[in-house]
C-alpha cells in the first residue's frame, strides 16, 4: 500500500530528450540526501537496467505486471527488487522482450491504463520508500498512460533544441488527458531545458521554454556535457564532488529545486 509519504515521478517526454539520464541522476542525488528510492525501468530499451548492470533480467516490471494481470495471489514483490549499492538506491529493471509482450496483452485488460497503479497501491514494500522515478519510453502509448495514472508528479526533460521543441506539447496534452480522465492528482514537477549548448538554436528554444511554459521550466539547465554521457558509467555523475564537474553540480541544483516545487 502506498502511502501519502511516498511520491511517485514519472520521467516522460519524446525520444533522445534525457529522460533516462535525468531519472539516474535525481534519483541518485535523492538517495545522497538520504531518501529511499526506487527506480522502475518502464522502456524497452532497457538503458536505465543496462546502467545499473541489468540485461534482459529475468525478473522484470513487465512480468510483475503479468502477476498483477493474472491476479495472482502469491506475488513476492520483494524478488523483483534489487539493490544497487554503487548508487544507494533500488530497482526494478525491465526486459525487452517481456516488455513488447506486456504492450499487448495490457490492451486486452478492463483498466489498462491502471495496472502499473494497481500494483504500486496494492503492496506494502513500495510505501517504504520516499520516491519512486518511473523512466518511460519516448511514445504516447499504453505504458507511458500506465506512468502517468500510477504517478503524483510527471517530469519532463526537454533537448533544448526546435527538434524537441514542437512534441513538446503532445507530451503536454497527453498528460492532461491522463489527469482530466483517470489521475486528477497528477501535476508537472517541471520541464527541463537539457542539452544546453552555446548555440543559437539552443538560445532561441531556451527562450521560448522559459517565455511559454512560465511556471512549469526549471530555473535549473543541463548542459551538454560529456559527464552527463551515461552510456559508458555505472555511478551517476552527481556523486563527483569537483567543481569542474558541470554535470554534477547542474543535477544537484536541479534536485533542490524540484524537492523546493514538491513542498
Ligand atoms: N546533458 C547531456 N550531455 C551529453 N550527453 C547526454 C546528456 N544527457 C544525456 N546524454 C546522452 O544522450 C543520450 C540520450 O540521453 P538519454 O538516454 O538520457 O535520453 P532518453 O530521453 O532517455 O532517450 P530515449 O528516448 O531513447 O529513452 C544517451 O547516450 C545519454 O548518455
Ligand atoms: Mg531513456
Amino acid at each position: 500500500m502506498k502511502n501519502n509519504k511516498t511520491k511517485i515521478i514519472a520521467i516522460s517526454n519524446q525520444k533522445s530528450s534525457g529522460k533516462t539520464t535525468t531519472a539516474i541522476n535525481i534519483g541518485a542525488a535523492l538517495a545522497m540526501k538520504g531518501s529511499k528510492v526506487l527506480m522502475i525501468d518502464f522502456d524497452a530499451q532497457e538503458s536505465l537496467s543496462n546502467f545499473f548492470g541489468f540485461y534482459g533480467a529475468e525478473k522484470n516490471i513487465a512480468q510483475l505486471l503479468f502477476d498483477v494481470i493474472d491476479k495472482r495471489a502469491d506475488i513476492n514483490v520483494a524478488e523483483y527488487i534489487c539493490h544497487n549499492d554503487e548508487n544507494d538506491l533500488d530497482i526494478i529493471p525491465t526486459n525487452l522482450s517481456d516488455m513488447n509482450d506486456l504492450s499487448k496483452i495490457i490492451i486486452a485488460e478492463r483498466g489498462k491504463e491502471m495496472v502499473l497503479r494497481r500494483l504500486l497501491t496494492r503492496y506494502d514494500v513500495f510505501s517504504e520508500y520516499d520516491y519512486i522515478l518511473i523512466d518511460c519510453n519516448a511514445s504516447v502509448d499504453i505504458t507511458v498512460d500506465n506512468a502517468l495514472t500510477a504517478a503524483d508528479y510527471v517530469l519532463i526533460p526537454c533537448w533544448a533544441a526546435p527538434f524537441n521543441y514542437g512534441p513538446l506539447a503532445n507530451t503536454i496534452v497527453q498528460i492532461e488527458d491522463i489527469r482530466d480522465e483517470l489521475n486528477p492528482e497528477l501535476k508537472i514537477l517541471g520541464i527541463i531545458a537539457t542539452f544546453c549548448e552555446r548555440t543559437n538554436n539552443c538560445k532561441m528554444t531556451k527562450q521560448m521554454l522559459f517565455e511559454n511554459y512560465p511556471n512549469k521550466i526549471c530555473r535549473t539547465t543541463i548542459s551538454r556535457t560529456a559527464a552527463a554521457d551515461t552510456s559508458l558509467r555505472e555511478k551517476a555523475a552527481v556523486f563527483s564532488n569537483s567543481k569542474s564537474n558541470k554535470t554534477a553540480q547542474e543535477y544537484k541544483a536541479l534536485a533542490d529545486e524540484l524537492l523546493d516545487r514538491m513542498k
